[in-house]
This record gives structure tokens, sequence and C-alpha cells, in this order.
């Protein structure tokens, strides 16, 4: 499972590419709206810079012809950007034309597994379930990723399945183990699966022991 940030920040970004874990990074109007940069376009165009794999960059109409000006704008800027579009009759129509212009596309606000395999057969590239949006009212967000990586493995579709909305450290582990092809992390929850509190004590431990032979 590939691991990409879930975040707009470029100081994040530029630290989780630093480290070498990062393949990707997913932003939505939301994500960019928290930053202080206003500039779409240029935000874009830097974790493009930053990051050789894909980024996520969404539309905002709500209409197919819209969607598709916009998409075809989004994928000029820049030979990674992957162009965000949310599931509706407006959004599966746009992906069916984008994905036969080769514009790579990821069917976004899937909280179905319906939604996925619809998103799959319009050729989209990325469908993203939102498993953490499903858990808050209720559901087992998890089940749509691991249904939906099941059946497009089932039927050989080559759309990959990125696990979105994710909000701890568990839900990592639970969309690894649900075949997720890739799960987008926010930094915070990136973090957090680095750091463990028996690591530190652990270094510290070897560095005080250390010193000790030293003095020998
Ligand atoms: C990523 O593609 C999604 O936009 C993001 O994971 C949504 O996360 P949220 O439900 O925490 O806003």
């Amino acid at each position: 499972m590939r691991i990409f940030l879930d975040t707009a920040n470029i100081d994040q970004i530029r630290h989780a590419a630093k480290l070498g874990i990062i393949s990707g990074v997913t932003t939505n109007p939301t994500l960019v709206a928290r930053e202080e940069a206003v500039d779409f376009k240029a935000a874009i165009l830097e974790i493009c810079s930053l990051v050789p794999g894909p980024v996520s960059a969404e539309v905002l109409s709500l209409e197919p012809e819209g969607m598709i000006e916009e998409a075809r704008q989004l994928s000029s800027w820049a030979p990674n950007i992957v162009v965000k579009i949310p599931v509706s009759e407006a959004g599966l129509e746009a992906v069916s034309v984008l994905s036969r212009e080769n514009i790579k596309t990821n069917l976004t606000l899937c909280f179905s597994v319906n939604q996925a395999l619809l998103g799959a057969l319009v050729g989209a590239t990325y469908v993203s379930p939102f498993v953490g949006r499903l858990d808050d009212i209720g559901h087992q967000g998890m089940e749509v990723v691991a249904e939906a990586v099941e059946i497009f493995h089932h039927y050989a579709l080559s759309t990959q399945v990125i696990a979105a909305s994710l909000r701890h450290p568990l839900h990592i582990i639970a969309a690894a183990k649900a075949g997720a092809h890739i799960a987008t992390v926010p930094y915070n929850v990136l973090m957090q699966m680095i750091r463990h509190p028996l690591t530190d004590i652990g270094i510290t431990r070897f560095a005080e022991d250390w010193k000790k032979v030293a003095k020998k």
C-alpha cells in the first residue's frame, strides 16, 4: 500500500517528502482554503514540484461541461496532476469523457461500493471512499474500501482505491489489511505512525549506556 499525504500545507508536504515516505498528495477545497496562500494554481504547482507522484486537485464546477473544462485546465498545469471530481451524474459523465482523453481522475466523496464500481466503469484512475465520514455516522467505512478492492480485483479493473478521510493510525492498518492500493493520510496521523514512546525511551537509554562505555 502506498501512502499519500492528505494536505495542502507546503511545510508538511516538504517534510514528508524529505522523509521519503509519501508517493503522492491529495488536496480538496477545504484543505486548500485552510492555508494562507490563496493562489490555488501557485499552491498546486509548488506541491507538484515537491512530490513526483500524483497530486490530486479538485474541480469546483457542478455541471459536466464545467468539470471537463476545469479538468483540462488543471491537468495542463503539471504532468502529475490528478483531477478530483465528486461522484454525481455530472461527475461520472465528466470522468468518462476525461478518461478517453487520458486525463487522470480521482472520483471523490465516495460513500458506497456502488459509487466506487461506477467510477471504475467510467474509467476513473482512482476512487476515494471516505472512511472517517462514514464511521462518523455509524457505518463501517473500511468495508467500502475492502469490497471495492475485492470487486476491482475480481474483474481486473485497473482503478485504484484510495482509502480517504482517515483519522488515526488504526485506520491506516485497517486500510492496508483491506487491500487499499493507497491510504491518504493527514500529516498528524503520519507523525503518529512514526512515533512510539518505547522507541524514544530506547534511543535515550542506548545513548546513556554508550556514554558510560566512552568513560571507561
Ligand atoms: C481526500 O481525498 C479527502 O478529501 C480527505 O481525506 C477528506 O478527509 P475528511 O473527511 O477528514 O475531511
